[in-house]
């Protein structure tokens, strides 16, 4: 039986409430926990969207980092591009924590599904572990191309499917089992690292999200996976401009 359109918006909402509140309880330990758990090689996962998008973009190009969480993310594109950044997220105390690392970025409150912006003003958007934990993977990226410019750059960073065997019943074991474990110890809430492999579980792998970035209006798609395809990183060009008449 589907849902009516009312029980849509209900459980979208509901599901929006439950990951704020959980970003919120962990908030301040959000940013050890991340450089603990992935022996800080989510530095360098951050760094490599960077590379991608430097020889896109230029000092002058705005830049907005959707679900930006405690800024890491808008902080690399600030730093190493020089662009004029926006972080938007909808969770204030992670905001917070991100206003404070850096004042020459602007950081709005803001829902990834009903983006703050006009149309068509960012010559990038970027979204780094984010887009997994909306209710509409394909409502996000219809959100990011709304903002882009014709031909702006979208970068997608977001946990994916180890491609090798092995490895990828490794990571789930890792992720299952230890770091529930460990992020409940240190964040008090066992539950958002138990909500993590759970989301990722629940993720497109690679291939998919190409896919569905492809029917949201995106071209030129691309990914490489980052440490065997536990990340991906996926880029793509926004195709054409939307005519309304
Ligand atoms: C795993 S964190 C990632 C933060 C940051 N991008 C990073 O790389 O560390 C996910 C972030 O997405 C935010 N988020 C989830 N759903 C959102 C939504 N619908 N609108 C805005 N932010 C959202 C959460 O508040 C949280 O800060």
């Amino acid at each position: 039986m589907g849902l009516t359109d009312s029980g849509k918006n209900n459980s979208a909402e509901e599901h929006a409430r439950r990951v704020r509140d959980m970003f919120a309880r962990i908030s301040r330990r959000y940013d050890l926990l991340n450089h603990l758990l992935s022996v800080n090689i989510d530095k360098r996962w951050r760094r490599r969207v960077v590379e991608k998008l430097e020889p896109l973009v230029s000092h002058e190009s705005r830049i907005l980092d959707v679900a930006c969480g405690t800024g890491d993310l808008s902080i690399a594109l600030f730093e190493n591009i020089g662009a004029r950044v926006t972080g938007v997220d909808f969770c204030r105390p992670m905001l917070e924590r991100a206003a404070r690392k850096q004042m020459g970025i602007a950081f709005v409150e803001g829902d990834a599904l009903q983006l703050p912006f006009d149309n068509e003003i960012f010559d990038a958007v970027t979204i780094a572990f984010g887009l997994r934990n909306l209710s509409s993977v394909e409502q996000g990226l219809g959100a990011l191309r709304r903002v882009l410019k014709a031909n702006g750059r979208a970068a997608i960073l977001e946990f994916s499917r180890p491609v090798v065997p092995g490895f990828r019943l490794l990571a789930a074991a890792y992720c299952t089992r230890v770091l529930p474990r460990i992020g409940g110890m240190i964040s008090g809430s066992r539950s958002a690292y138990e909500y993590l492999p759970d989301s990722v579980s629940r993720f497109p792998d690679q291939e998919k999200l190409s896919a569905m970035m492809s029917e949201a209006g995106f071209a030129d798609i691309s990914f490489e996976n980052l440490t065997g395809g536990i990340a991906a990183l996926h880029t793509g060009r926004r195709s054409g401009t939307d005519f309304s008449l």
